[in-house]
C-alpha cells in the first residue's frame, strides 16, 4: 500500500514512521511519505492559506494550493485520480473513523490523506479534490496531522506483517470476529493480586470454554450489559 500525507508539517510524522509496526509494514512494501503543501504552492512567500470570504476568524487552506500540490505529486489533474486512489480529507465533520472504515481503507492499494490546519479547508477541496471526508471524532484538533496518524495507525496495523502476531488484528475490539463488540478482558500474572483474582476459566486450560467465555464477555460489553469500561 502507498500512503501519501499532504501536510504543512511533514516532520510531525517522523516519530510515527519510526514505530515498529509501521517499520514492519514498510519492510513488507508499505510506503508512507509526506508532501508539504508549502513546497508546491504557486503563491509567493510560501503562502498556503487566505482569509475567509464572508469574514470571520482564522485562515482557510486554499484550493489552488492543494490542487498544485496534488498535481506536482501525481503529474495529472487531481480530479482524474479518483478512480485510482482514495483521497481522504481529514475534517471534524466527516465520516467517523471506525473499524469498518479502517478495514475498507486497508484494502486500498493507495491512499492520499489531506491534513487541514487553521480554520480548515476551502470547501472545494473536500467537494472536488477529495473522494472522502473522514473525522476521527466529534471534537476539534488544531490540525489534521494527529488525525492522519490515527487513521494511518488503524489502517497499517491491519496490513499483513505489521504486527508481531498476525492474529492480533483479527480478533480485537469491533472486529467481525467479535461481532463488532469491544474486546473481552485480558489478564496476566499474578493470578491473584490484593485479593483480585483472575477468572477461573482462564486458568482452566480448556480452550473451547475459554473461547466461549471470551465471546460472551465481548457480547456483554457490546450490549451494554457489562459494566462500561472506565
Ligand atoms: C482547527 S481544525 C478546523 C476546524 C473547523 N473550523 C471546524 O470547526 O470544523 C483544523 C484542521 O484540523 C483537522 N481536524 C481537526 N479536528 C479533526 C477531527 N476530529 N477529525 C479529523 N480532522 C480533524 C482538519 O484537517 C481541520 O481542517
Amino acid at each position: 500500500m502507498d500512503i501519501d500525507v499532504f501536510t504543512l508539517f511533514p516532520e510531525a510524522f517522523d516519530w510515527f514512521a519510526g514505530q515498529r509496526h509501521v517499520r514492519n509494514a514498510a519492510a513488507r512494501g508499505m510506503r508512507l511519505e509526506c508532501v508539504s503543501y508549502r513546497d508546491h504552492t504557486p503563491l509567493s512567500g510560501g503562502q498556503v492559506d487566505d482569509t475567509p470570504f464572508g469574514g470571520g476568524a482564522g485562515m482557510v487552506l486554499r484550493v489552488d494550493v492543494v490542487d498544485a500540490a496534488l498535481r506536482a505529486r501525481y503529474g495529472r489533474d487531481p480530479v482524474e485520480l479518483h478512480g485510482q486512489r482514495r483521497v481522504v480529507a481529514l475534517t471534524p465533520g466527516g465520516r467517523l473513523l471506525d473499524d469498518e472504515l479502517a478495514s475498507e481503507l486497508a484494502a486500498e492499494r493507495a491512499l492520499t490523506l489531506l491534513c487541514g490546519r487553521y480554520e480548515g479547508f476551502d470547501e472545494r477541496i473536500v467537494e472536488h479534490l477529495a473522494t472522502d471526508a473522514v473525522s476521527i471524532g466529534r471534537y476539534v484538533l488544531s490540525g489534521g496531522e494527529l488525525a492522519a496518524m490515527v487513521l494511518c495507525d488503524a489502517v497499517i496495523r491491519k496490513l499483513p506483517g505489521s504486527l508481531g502476531d498476525e492474529t492480533s488484528a483479527v480478533e480485537e475490539s469491533f472486529s467481525p470476529a467479535l461481532e463488532g463488540a469491544p474486546e473481552y478482558p485480558h489478564y496476566t500474572r499474578p493470578a491473584e493480586f490484593r485479593g483480585w483474582a483472575v477468572p477461573d476459566v482462564l486458568l482452566s486450560g480448556h480452550h473451547a470454554r475459554i473461547r466461549e467465555w471470551r465471546l460472551e464477555q465481548a457480547r456483554r460489553r457490546g450490549s451494554g450489559e457489562a459494566k462500561p469500561l472506565r
